[in-house]
């Protein structure tokens, strides 16, 4: 079976909890070493990673592009714009293509359904490096980040502040397979969307949903937001008019844990979604999770070649 990584939900606690294990032994088998050694397993030895951009991105091109270095592979990128994906080519046609030249594919695309429709056909494993819908790739390093500065997340709280977005999702998804407490407060506007809230229900998810962000942090071990505007939205004004309440500052902090960590997956507006004080803040973790794009990503590619 080709392993695909398009969604936090679509794999068992079990696997999920092995990737999450392996990024953090990756990283500390090679602590102290240069950024270019190859790991002692070199599991991606003689493999290709194919990366297609329709979006900006730095933590994921960089972290992706690296990992499969550090693993023992390479990696060829591009954006969808100089494919002929961007001049029409289906879908279909580029996954038939692609699964002849490479291993595996990570793709950053507009429409989660795309991402979809890749993997439906290629008989290599397809990441999904951040869609309309989610960011799965991004969770497992903001997991790796709080297991490292707070222990197993089994149990914790997590508050998630601001906008419902794909970020948000993949948190829902991980709470219910990591068994984890998460409390969101966002306007009535950009909540979760639909289906996040029969996942919820049909998962058993420890999610709790609230308009308040004072009520969603108390005795939080973790706060987190991100963009009130992401990439693709079209409502910028009417979103930082709503999401204004929402910014993470330090009276909202304050709430929390007295040790609560902060986390943002980043790129991040200061004066927008959370106050240069937190982010720039001691209990800012920010480049702790921004690092760990690297080990995550490996632990996920890892999983999807031994597939
Ligand atoms: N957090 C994240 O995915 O960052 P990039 O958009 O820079 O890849
Ligand atoms: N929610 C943001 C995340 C960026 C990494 C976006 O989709 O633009």
């Amino acid at each position: 079976m080709t392993r695909h990584f398009l969604d936090i939900a679509d794999l068992s606690a079990e696997d999920l909890r092995a990737i999450l294990d392996d990024a953090h032994a990756r990283k500390a088998a090679r602590k102290g070493w240069p950024k270019g050694r190859v790991d002692a397993d070199a599991p991606a030895t003689d493999r290709v990673l194919a990366m297609i951009f329709e979006k900006n991105s730095t933590r994921t091109r960089f972290s992706f592009d690296a990992a499969i270095r550090q693993l023992g592979g390479d990696a060829l990128i591009s954006t969808a714009t100089d494919m002929q994906l961007g001049r029409g080519e289906t879908i279909e046609d580029t996954a038939h293509v692609l699964s002849r030249m490479v291993d595996a594919i990570m793709i950053r695309a507009k429409r989660h359904a795309d991402v979809e429709r890749l993997a439906a056909i290629s008989t290599i494993p397809v990441i999904n490096g951040l869609t309309d819908k989610s960011h799965p790739c991004q969770i497992i390093a903001d997991l790796q980040t709080i297991e490292e500065h707070r222990g197993n997340v089994k149990g914790k709280t997590l508050a998630w502040i601001g906008d419902g977005n794909n970020v948000c999702t993949s948190f829902i998804h991980a709470a219910a397979r990591f068994g984890f407490r998460l409390n969101i407060a966002a306007p009535e506007a950009y909540l979760p969307c639909a289906a996040d809230l029969d996942f919820i229900t049909q998962s058993g998810a420890d999610v709790h949903i609230t308009a308040d962000p004072t009520e969603a942090v108390r005795d939080a071990d973790v706060v987190m937001t991100d963009t009130w505007v992401s990439m693709g939205d079209e409502d910028a004004e009417e979103r930082l008019k709503a999401l204004c309440p929402y910014q993470v500052n330090a009276d909202l902090m304050a709430l929390a844990k007295p040790d609560a960590i902060f986390l943002h997956c980043l790129p991040a507006h200061r004066g927008e979604e959370v106050s240069a004080e937190v982010i720039d803040g001691p209990q800012s973790v920010i480049f702790d999770e921004a690092e760990n794009r690297i080990h995550a990503q490996k632990a996920v590619l890892a999983w999807c070649f031994k597939g």
